[in-house]
């Protein structure tokens, strides 16, 4: 299947993005990557792999030191902060492992707030369908502090959907949850792209969650090492394995 200019939500090109001074450490080596519409892509790769910084180079949180990075047509690596401020308020969601939500603030007004600060009103209809979906309704009025983790990232996820964004980034996104409550995490991901149409790239470490995705990338050492569609829980957790080993080994051997 060819992927037309149409079909890409996000694509990076040959991208590198060191961080340091004296010592510097290569977070990204030359990372090429299509991220197509409405799919759900799950990123792994041992602690330090890059994967959050690829995450945030996607999402024009991070600047690569050269490549180019897309979102649709735009081209951000051109951008300005405030230009990049604007796309990521109207086309980019963020979940992160931590929530991030504004304590200060109800569940409500934390849904709303993206919102806001772009100053584009959503639709009322579109509002109600995403706290139904993320079960919410009855909880509108409590303050973060007053919810579960697994209560929280769904606030968290309904913050991310409420302005329709293209494209829905997230950080490990069940790493704070038990397993069910991840599940439906996971679920909710899952109907962003079955029912919206909209696209997902998700970090995590977790084979299972890494499963509902339709490719799995995996990365080491700031490069991508294996692509991989659909390749179930078992073959994930394989690669990862074979992905560990590899340290014990160097180290005998240098
Ligand atoms: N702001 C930063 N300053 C210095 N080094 C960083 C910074 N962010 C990430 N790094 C380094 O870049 C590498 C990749 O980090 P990261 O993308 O966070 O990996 P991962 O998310 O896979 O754990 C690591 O070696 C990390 O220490
Ligand atoms: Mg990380």
């Amino acid at each position: 299947m060819s992927v037309t200019p149409a079909d890409v939500a996000v694509s990076l090109d040959h991208v590198h993005r060191t961080y340091g001074g004296d010592q510097p450490v290569v977070a990204l080596d030359d990372v090429s990557a299509v991220f197509t519409r409405g799919t759900a892509t799950a990123v792994m790769g041992p602690s330090g792999s890059g994967k959050s910084t690829l995450l945030h180079c996607a999402a024009g949180l991070d600047r690569p030191d050269s490549g180019r990075v897309r979102i649709g047509d735009a081209d951000l690596s051109s951008m300005s902060e405030k230009q990049l401020t604007e796309l990521r308020r109207g086309r980019v969601g963020f979940v992160f492992q931590a929530f991030n939500l504004v304590g200060a603030l109800n569940v409500e007004q934390n849904i709303m707030l993206p919102s806001r600060l772009s100053r584009r009103r959503p639709d009322p209809a579109w509002v109600d369908e995403v706290i139904g979906r993320v079960g919410l309704g009855d909880r509108l009025r409590h303050r973060p502090a007053q919810l579960s983790g697994g209560q929280q990232q769904r606030v968290a996820i309904a913050r991310a959907l409420v302005t329709r964004p293209e494209v829905i980034f997230c950080d490990e996104p069940t790493g704070a949850l038990d397993t069910r409550t991840a599940a439906d995490v996971l679920a909710l991901l899952r109907s962003a792209v079955d029912q919206t149409g909209q696209t997902v790239v998700m970090v995590t470490h977790d084979p299972v969650a890494a499963s509902c995705a339709d490719r799995v990338m995996v990365l080491a050492d700031g490069r991508i090492v294996r692509d991989m569609p659909q390749p179930g829980a078992e073959r994930i957790a394989e690669h990862l394995a074979l992905l560990g080993r590899r340290q014990p080994v160097a180290t005998r051997e240098g």
